[in-house]
């Protein structure tokens, strides 16, 4: 086990556990070594408490971030299945999310809908959004799964999880729906149908391809997952980004924590869209999920799940050259809306 007095950092906190860097031990190269020589204390302190910030190091590029990713996990992986948009930066690194700024990205553990999600992930502040804005905000899982009541959580295992996409095709250049967030083929890399439908088989999603080059992708996913190492029980699904109520919820959240008038207008037009979403069925949603059996799920036990991950959320403001990891088997991450600049970068294991 490594020595307290050498390591390149101080300790503190428990969400994320923040390890700041000792002066004169910023370089990046230092830290890759030390992280590569201590992978034990890494993953167990990981797996303890769910997320690492390391802070006040000389991160400037994405490769400083890459460098320091592969120096947790050395297998980082560049197959994405999300529903955000992101650009590459490096073989391995994306920008975070290319949804418009004012756009809330409710908490979540990462694509949690697929067969094997990642193991972790990490974050990586190369330009920081101005005060009050812009954070990626971490949840412990674990701590939802608690604190949710027992009946909420007992209606849902029963009735389970299956979720609905809807995808426009290459022929549509632009977006005309604000939730429609990626077209099929921008989500698969690929115009081959057959493609398509080989990556969907292997991930258990149900396709049906619609008329105007559309796609509808259907799937179910467990309500929890056990944690592969430590066994505790997590919250592990994404019902609380993908329900269609999601964003006028999350927006009066915001605007509750955060008051302005920008919150507000937007809580409003995100009301105004969810009731007109709602005169269509499920299966025509961009985005929804409803139980099993095509029920919808209760919208009070959707506010209980949401009232939790608020109760349980840690918002951090970020500072250029923070890196976080993240245990994505027990916490989830999200992103605050902001105006101006930011670049968050983001890649996974
Ligand atoms: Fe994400």
């Amino acid at each position: 086990m490594a020595d307290p007095t050498d390591y390149p950092f101080v300790l503190s906190g428990d969400l994320p556990l923040t390890a700041r860097a000792k002066p004169g031990r910023e370089d990046v190269s230092g830290l890759c070594a030390w992280l590569q020589a201590n992978p034990i204390w890494v993953q167990e302190h990981l797996t303890t408490h769910g997320a690492l910030l390391l802070r006040g190091f000389d991160v400037q590029v994405a490769e400083d971030f890459e460098a320091i990713a592969r120096s947790v996990d050395p297998e980082l992986k560049n197959e994405y299945l999300g529903t955000s948009p992101r650009d590459g930066i490096t073989d391995y690194v994306f920008s975070a999310s290319e949804l418009p700024d004012f756009y809330p990205i409710p908490q979540h553990c990462e694509m949690s809908f697929c067969a094997d999600p990642p193991r972790r992930v990490f974050f990586s502040c190369l330009e920081a959004p101005a005060p009050d804005s812009g954070e990626t905000p971490l949840c412990d899982f674990r701590a939802v799964w608690r604190d949710l009541d027992p009946d909420v959580r007992s209606r849902f295992v029963e009735g389970g999880i299956r979720i609905i996409r809807n995808y426009s095709g290459p022929g549509h250049g632009e977006h005309d729906d604000p939730l429609r967030l990626k077209r099929w083929d921008e989500m698969f890399l690929t115009t081959d149908r057959a493609e398509v439908e080989a990556q969907c088989a292997a991930q258990g999603f149900e396709v049906t391809w619609l008329e105007d080059d559309g796609l509808r992708l259907v799937s179910t996913q467990p309500v929890y997952r056990d944690h592969p190492v430590s066994g505790e029980r997590v919250w592990h699904n994404h019902v609380t980004t993908f329900h269609l109520g999601t964003a006028a919820a999350e927006y009066a959240r915001i605007a509750a924590f955060r008051p302005s008038e920008r919150n507000r207008n937007l809580q409003k037009l995100a009301v105004a869209l969810e009731a007109s979403l709602r005169e269509k069925s499920a299966l025509e949603q961009s985005m929804h999920c409803t139980h099993l059996d095509g029920r919808e799920i209760r919208d009070e036990d959707m506010d209980a799940v949401r009232d939790a991950v608020w109760r349980n959320l840690v918002v951090t403001p970020w500072k250029r050259g923070d890196v976080v990891a993240i245990d994505n088997h027990s916490v989830s991450h999200g992103r605050l809306p902001y105006e101006g600049p930011r670049q968050v970068a983001v890649c996974w294991a």
